[in-house]
């Protein structure tokens, strides 16, 4: 790792053989624009290259099995046909000078029946969320209990991750992010708000850590450490996730994966007066996981580029993660370093179908 005393989020950084020319990732954006097939097609490809000169592009979060699935539009990398699909997604990418870690994901309790061809949705125990999901057709159903998956299901499942990572793999993808933060599956089996199981995936810390480890130890096998990446965001309430004690849990997982030696570790958690800044009831955890996490760190959520430069100065950060402000800005690095204009977000658009307020938001004009 580079010294940290003298970088700023335009100072270059190196993760395994890739070098970084700056710090500003593109965080993963779920844009919902594929079709049933959850192929991803010549409009990804032409979004994501559009965004290539991002440090590091993750992708939106992709499945890595049918019983992944909980939203409309979301790409899957556990399909010949995605794998396909991915591979001209991230042949572009490359021809622009972009750098690819796909998203591995696994909606766990956050699905339904209809989106599962009837099957019960799994998580780490019997606990429904509350509220509603919409459905294939676009209406709002209530969720169900999820069913606890059985041990050999677990291993099943820590299969499915390996398989889509070799899928990345075989796509051409630079590395893959396991996609472990806002109450998705592996974060089921984090906390104990919705853990409750009294097996050795249950119950202490170390227990509720251990399908991140053998989730992490599998993609590791799969693509070699410095390809893979793990996400984590400790202190929202998104998804109905809670933890009685975040930062001890946390800081656990921190060194576990210091084990590793990860191409990087990213933990979503807002800048005060962001969104994603931790719950009322949260402490934040970010400094804690610094502290102990050896390697390099991405953070993201509600950053700028003056608040973002000011992470990297400090320390608190090697790398910075925006998503919301790349969606407009598809150069965003460019805007950043020239101080140049900022085109706003429009929300109508974020998961409407189509080009529209996906890949027709301007890059800066350079006249010669
Ligand atoms: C979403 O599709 O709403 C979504 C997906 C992944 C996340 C967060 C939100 O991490």
């Amino acid at each position: 790792m580079t010294s940290r005393s003298d970088s700023n989020l335009f100072s270059s950084l190196t993760i395994g053989s890739m070098t970084l020319p700056h710090r500003i990732a593109l965080a993963p954006l779920t844009r919902c624009r594929t079709g049933a097939d959850r192929v991803p097609t010549d409009l990804h490809a032409l979004y994501y290259a559009q965004r290539a000169s991002a440090a590091i592009t993750i992708t939106e979060a992709t499945q890595i099995s049918p019983m992944s699935i909980g939203y409309v539009g979301t790409p899957g990398i556990h399909t010949e046909e995605q794998v396909v699909g991915w591979k001209r997604v991230i042949d572009a990418s490359h021809t622009c000078g972009g750098r690819v870690f796909i998203q591995l994901w696994h909606v766990g309790r956050l699905s339904h029946p209809d989106w599962l061809d009837g099957a019960t949705p799994v998580s780490s125990s019997a606990i429904a969320p509350q509220g509603a999901i919409r459905d294939p057709n676009g209406a709002m159903v209530p969720y169900v209990a999820p069913r606890a998956l059985e041990r050999d299901e677990i291993q099943a499942t820590v299969r499915d991750y390996a398989n889509a990572a070799k899928n990345a793999m075989r796509a051409g993808a630079d590395g893959v992010e396991i996609h472990g933060a806002n109450g998705y599956l592996i974060d089921q089996f984090l906390r104990d708000g919705t853990n409750g199981r009294t097996d050795e995936y249950g119950g202490s810390i170390a227990n509720r850590v251990r399908f991140l480890r053998e989730v992490t130890t599998a993609v590791v096998d799969a693509c070699g450490p410095s390809r893979v990446a793990v996400r984590l965001s400790p202190s929202n309430r998104f998804n109905q996730i809670w933890d009685s004690d975040p930062i001890a849990l946390f800081t656990h997982v921190a060194e576990v994966l210091n084990e590793f030696n990860l191409a990087y570790l990213h933990v979503l958690e807002g800048v005060d007066g962001a969104p994603s800044a931790p719950a009322s009831d949260c402490p934040r955890v970010a400094p804690s996981i610094r502290a102990k996490y050896h390697g390099i760190l991405m953070i993201n959520g509600g950053f700028d580029a003056v608040t973002g430069d000011a992470a990297i100065r400090s320390g608190a950060a090697d790398l910075v993660a925006y998503g919301v402000p790349f969606i407009a800005n598809p150069d965003l690095p460019l805007r950043y370093r020239l101080d140049a204009a900022i085109t706003p977000p429009q929300r109508a658009t974020w998961y409407a179908q189509g080009a529209e307020g996906y890949t027709d938001y301007a890059g800066m004009r350079v006249e010669s």
